[in-house]
């Protein structure tokens, strides 16, 4: 009975509480409805016949099994207004889960590879982010993600397309198919991209082994590791990601989704948080894993039977390592910390 009350007090903070999201793929915010409203309106036919159809081909046992299906998906994305619709579209969701701040990651190569203008893709992505700044209050940072399973030259090529618009980037990140495409593959480019002013972050450590998370850091210079849940499997790697204060954006129901872990409860979100890392929780792709980041969050809570100091803990770090400037991280730190309820959930 009190135990009931604890969780169902807890759930209703978590829903309501200011949120951060440091992961998230927008072409993997495309829900099946919208799929299939866009295939209609560019004329494109789908290989499915209903939104039910397409819903039960989510079932992935790995990264790639999951890749093959997202990357199919978004070819219905085409116009700037797709762009922009696609984007507005999980903005709307995001700012009824009270999600402050986001940070949003696209995949250029997976629309110029198909002939889109990079042109078209960003400045669809870029106008839905300034209304929801205006009209949300939402901020964002955009980061540029290379498809590490296209050569290091695409890449570069691809980094070349994105300097007019550079003041829109915040940062480059590395993402798509992880086995056998390890950081150094994009060392040249990373350097480039620091160079020009980007920040950079990777995924690393989600299907691949520790030894991607230290090229990250030592050959990418990371600021942050999307995923990392592997790094587990070498303590002098997780001494450095500690000393260092390395953010890990996690991502729960897409971790159990691709078969990282086998379900919830067997996630290592909770051991990660107690070797002092800096955790942060993320939807990663919501349209296809079944949740967007409350979900997430509440999924998280209820298998590892989350404490509220965890999760405040964790939404913490989300803003903390934003990339945002520090007066803007502390109001929204401020704002999250009076959401706390005051009773048992704060013991
Ligand atoms: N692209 C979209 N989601 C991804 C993930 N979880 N890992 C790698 N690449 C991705
Ligand atoms: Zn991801």
């Amino acid at each position: 009975m009190g135990e009931a009350l604890i969780v169902d007090t807890l759930e209703s903070w978590i829903r309501q509480m200011p949120k951060a999201e440091l992961h998230l793929h927008i072409e993997g915010s495309l829900e099946p409805e919208l799929m299939f409203a866009l295939a209609q309106r560019n004329n494109i036919s789908l290989p499915f016949k209903s939104i039910d159809e397409v819903k039960q081909a989510y079932s992935f046992h790995n990264l790639q099994s999951f890749l093959d299906i997202y990357y199919q998906g978004a070819q219905v994305l085409q116009t700037e207004a797709d762009f922009y619709d696609l984007t507005w579209a999980y903005l709307k969701r995001a700012s009824a889960e009270n999600i402050r701040h986001v940070e949003i990651f696209f995949d250029p190569q997976t629309h110029t590879e198909r002939g889109i203008a990079f042109e078209t893709v960003i400045t669809g992505i870029h106008n839905a982010l300034e209304d929801a700044k205006s009209q949300l209050k939402i901020s964002s940072r955009l980061i540029l993600c290379f498809l590490r399973h296209l050569s290091a030259e695409l890449a570069m090529e691809t980094l070349y397309q994105a300097l007019p618009f550079k003041h829109w980037i915040i940062a480059v990140g590395l993402d798509s198919s992880e086995l056998g495409n390890p950081p150094e593959k994009f060392k040249a480019v990373f350097d480039k991209a620091r160079q020009e002013g980007f920040l950079a972050v990777a995924h690393a450590g989600e299907e691949g082994p520790p030894e991607y998370i230290w090229q990250a850091l030592d050959l990418l210079k990371v600021a942050r590791i999307d995923h990392g849940v592997r790094c587990v499997e070498d303590p002098r790697l997780v001494e450095r990601l500690v000393k260092e204060e390395i953010p890990l954006t996690v991502c729960p129901l897409s971790n159990v989704k691709l078969r990282v872990f086998d379900t919830m409860a067997d996630h290592n979100l909770k051991q990660l948080l107690a070797k002092g890392l800096k955790v942060t929780l993320n939807s990663d792709d919501p349209a296809y894993f079944g949740g967007y980041l409350t979900q997430n969050i509440v999924s998280a809570q209820e298998a590892l039977n989350l404490t509220a100091e965890e999760i405040l803990q964790m939404m913490r770090n989300a803003f903390e390592a934003s990339f945002l400037e520090n007066p803007e991280k502390q109001a929204l730190i401020q704002d999250l910390e009076h959401s706390l309820p005051v009773g048992p959930v704060s013991h």
